[in-house]
């Protein structure tokens, strides 16, 4: 070995020994005469001594320039009294340098390693190796592989096993597009990798393994954003003989786990449950954030029961409640009620101050109406009611959006809300496809109660689905899983698939339902944000090594890149462009 021990790990107690570190200078400082440097590594950083009594090692250090890697042979001393760093794990001692070697010159790092400035996230992205180098990223990464562990560790013990499944595969349809790859064995094939492995995770269920899972990267070519990546990874789990209880159970117990041993938070089991209808209406999205309360009030029945006429006979009409004084002033309030505007709503609002309430509503809305309204709710010194009426979804996209900007600000929130949201449609009409759709993925059970309603209503099929969100974010999706052919077949057709395309495209699928499957159901767990919350972090990019930008390029290594005439005539491709 080139060191005897770890940057982080000499003690007091190590206090006389002969030790041999390396690592990288962290900090310098030349004290006339005396160098200190900081050399870190991976466990931590511990101060090394050069005196330029030692004349040779001196004129190394004093050549030492940042991130420079380097060899130190020398005694652990005990750190003068007053000069002890109490930051530091290795701060009681220093290490006195009897030689000092350059194993590794460094250029001048594009940035700072530890500086305070915020670096532009496409130069962290173009040097990853240097931005990984930062305690913090380091810290993510750790966190990340723990997580990992920790479900394995968890999933093992419950009887799972983790199988791997292709990536060079078929496409399954998750609602994205597909990334593909030309087969040069066979010309004009292509395989697509898998947006995840829902169809051979449920025929393992099918040969018998009974529980599955695998902590597997998934691909989606689709638009980017801060909690979307083209590649990702899932925490995939699939059970056989089970109901929905079942497998939210597991994964609340899992979470329970994984949250004590990862960052020892005590998380309360089971977590709410909200239907998807609740949720769209007190929260304005599926994927609530539950950290604070401000639910998204009805008022329309209160209006009609008046018979107030200014609303203009709009039949939606939704209020927030603000309880804390949370600033709104006057030019805030018209500020949002452009916001209302250019989504073609109106808006208002209640202000409590110094006992009296102000409003633009008041005198244009009957007394008793005004009245009542105030009375619903607990207003306080600076309590403001938003209201807002217009088109429905508008309306709760609008409020939704409201609601979380508001609820970030507020100081008292919980740390991790998580909640379950059930009870999705199992399709939903698509305007540009003029087809229904599934909502989850066309493998998905429906509620037997509502099995009748296919024939006759399918807007009102509810799904055996379950979606896992925590502080707003969806870190998780599932089902109870269609085991009968027929009715597979029948929600294929439903989707507007022709027989062609159901055995071209599921065609293996369907014919593996025929040979005895069992009742399954499971879930896939969005690895990368679950550990993007864990870390309090707000992109994935900060918890994954080699992320991809926006623009779906690798910064690093520049991909995706241009290849040649001759590995595309290998495969028998001609790009658009180069048709002549
Ligand atoms: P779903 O499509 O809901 O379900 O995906 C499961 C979870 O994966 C995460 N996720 C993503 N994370 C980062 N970048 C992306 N582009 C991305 N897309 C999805 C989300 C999501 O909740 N086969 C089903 C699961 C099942 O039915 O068992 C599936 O993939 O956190």
């Amino acid at each position: 070995m080139l060191r005897t021990h770890t940057c982080g790990e000499l003690r007091q107690t190590d206090v006389g020994k002969e030790v041999v570190l390396a690592g990288w200078v962290h900090r310098m400082r030349d004290h006339g005469g005396i160098v200190f440097l900081d050399l870190r590594d991976r466990w931590g950083i511990t101060q090394v001594v050069v005196d330029s009594k030692n004349a040779r090692a001196y004129a190394v250090a004093s050549a030492l320039r940042p991130e420079y890697v380097v060899q130190v042979k020398g005694v652990v001393q005990k750190r003068p009294e007053g000069f002890a760093n109490p930051r530091l794990a290795t701060g009681e001692i220093e290490v006195h340098a009897e030689s000092l070697e350059i194993l590794s010159p460094s250029e001048l790092p594009p940035f700072e390693i530890e500086g305070k400035k915020e670096v532009d996230e496409s130069l962290r992205l173009r040097y990853r190796y240097i931005d990984l180098r930062r305690r913090r990223m380091q810290e993510n990464l750790f966190l990340r592989h723990r997580a990992a562990q920790s479900i394995r560790r968890f999933l093992d013990s419950r009887g799972f096993i983790e199988v791997e499944t292709p990536f060079l595969t078929k496409s399954t349809p998750e609602g994205a597009r597909d990334f593909l790859v030309p087969s040069r064995l066979n010309p004009g094939s292509f395989y697509a990798l898998p947006q995840s492995p829902q169809l051979f995770k449920q025929i393992l269920m099918i040969a018998g393994f009974d529980r599955y899972f695998q902590i597997v990267r998934c691909f989606r070519d689709e638009d980017l954003r801060a909690d979307r990546q083209p590649e990702f990874t899932q925490v995939d789990i699939e059970m056989s003989f089970v109901d929905r209880e079942d497998v939210m159970k597991l994964v609340e117990e899992l979470m329970q786990v994984l949250f004590a041993e990862v960052l020892g938070v005590s998380l309360t089991i089971p977590f709410p449950r909200l239907s998807y209808e609740e949720a769209m209406k007190r929260y304005g999205t599926d994927k609530p954030d539950l950290r604070f309360a401000l639910p998204i009030d009805d008022l329309t029945p209160l209006f009609f029961e008046e018979g107030e006429k200014f609303f203009g006979g709009h039949v939606a009409i939704r209020g927030l409640f603000v309880p804390q004084d949370h600033g709104f002033s006057r030019k805030k309030l018209d500020a949002l009620a452009q916001e209302a505007k250019d989504k073609h709503l109106s808006f208002s609002w209640v202000r409590k101050t110094q006992e009296e309430f102000s409003s633009p509503l008041k005198g244009k809305i009957s007394d008793s109406l005004f009245q009542r309204l105030v009375a619903q709710y607990p207003f306080q010194e600076g309590s403001v009611l938003l209201l807002s009426w217009g088109e429905e979804e508008a309306l709760q996209e609008f409020l939704g959006e409201l609601r979380v900007r508001i609820g970030k600000d507020l100081e008292e929130k919980e740390r991790f809300a998580f909640t379950w949201v059930l009870d999705f449609p199992l399709f939903e009409w698509s305007k540009e496809e003029n087809r229904w759709v599934s909502v989850h993925h066309p493998f998905t059970a429906p509620f037997d109660a509502d099995l009748p309603l296919l024939d006759t209503d399918p807007a009102r099929v509810r799904a055996k689905a379950y979606d896992l969100v925590l502080n707003g974010y969806e870190v998780g999706g599932g089902s109870i899983r269609i085991h009968r052919r027929d009715l597979q077949e029948k929600i294929f057709t439903l989707l507007s698939l022709t027989e062609d395309e159901i055995r071209e495209k599921f065609g293996f699928f369907v014919e593996a339902l025929q040979f005895g499957c069992p009742p399954h159901g499971g879930i896939a767990l969005g690895f990368d944000r679950l550990v993007m919350l864990m870390c309090g972090e707000d992109s994935i990019r900060e918890v994954i090594a080699f992320p991809k930008t926006q623009k779906g390029v690798c910064l690093l290594t520049g991909a995706p890149a241009p290849v040649t005439r001759e590995q595309l005539d290998v495969l028998g491709i001609t790009l658009q462009g180069s048709r002549k």
